[in-house]
């Protein structure tokens, strides 16, 4: 009954999905030796909550570094409400190193955009938990949909070197206001 009514409430106030948005992204370091990656790696991302009528309470906020599918670095973001209409910025800092595996045609791809100086196929995942508030009432705290950005092109900033200009990737974020562990129960 309680899911039911939760279910009604949010269709009739139909909520549009949060916008997120890679506006920045760059490599300082990215140098994989003997299946080691050193990596510096800063994303900058827009959060745009384009409801008038809903308040976003993001309580943690996980963000995931891969290249070509392979996990690499994750970190927490400090968490933040998110008024009507408003728009936040994130910024992501992965510092460190990983043992990370490729497999022998990704280690092809990586030897030749270590060559070029830009790297493909970087992507950072947002895995949230929110609590949301429309008017008096004020939900539960629940996952969203993991937010996915993909197939980001990204420059290694060497001494030296301009880096080509960052072209922005939107993010998909599926349903955002329904509960990822309910939709799959
Ligand atoms: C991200 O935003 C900050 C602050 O506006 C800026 O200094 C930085 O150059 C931007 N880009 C990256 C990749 O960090
Ligand atoms: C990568 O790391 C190896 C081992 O530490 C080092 O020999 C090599 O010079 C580094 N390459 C770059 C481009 O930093
Ligand atoms: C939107 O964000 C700005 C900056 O954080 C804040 O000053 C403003 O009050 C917010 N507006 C709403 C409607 O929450």
């Amino acid at each position: 009954m309680f899911m039911l009514s939760m279910i009604l409430f949010w269709i009739i106030i139909s909520p549009s999905n949060v916008k997120f948005r890679v506006t920045d992204a760059s490599l300082t370091q990215f140098n994989l030796t003997n299946n080691n990656l050193y990596y510096n790696f800063k994303v900058n991302i827009t959060v745009r909550n384009p409801n008038n009528n809903i308040i976003v309470y993001y309580r943690r906020i996980t963000a995931i570094a891969w290249y070509k599918d392979n996990e690499f670095g994750w970190m927490s973001l400090t968490t933040f409400d998110q008024g009507h209409k408003n728009t936040t910025f994130l910024h992501a800092v992965f510092e460190g190193h990983s043992v990370l595996k490729l497999k022998a045609k990704q280690l092809g791809e990586y030897k030749e955009e270590t060559s070029v100086g830009v790297y493909e196929d970087l992507a950072v995942d947002l895995d949230l938990r929110i609590r949301t508030k429309y008017g008096r009432f004020k939900s539960g705290r629940f996952n969203p949909p993991v937010v996915q950005c993909g197939s980001l092109r990204v420059p290694l900033i060497s001494s030296g070197k301009i880096a080509p200009p960052f072209s922005v990737k939107k993010c998909s974020t599926g349903s955002f206001f329904v509960d990822r562990d309910a939709e799959s129960g």
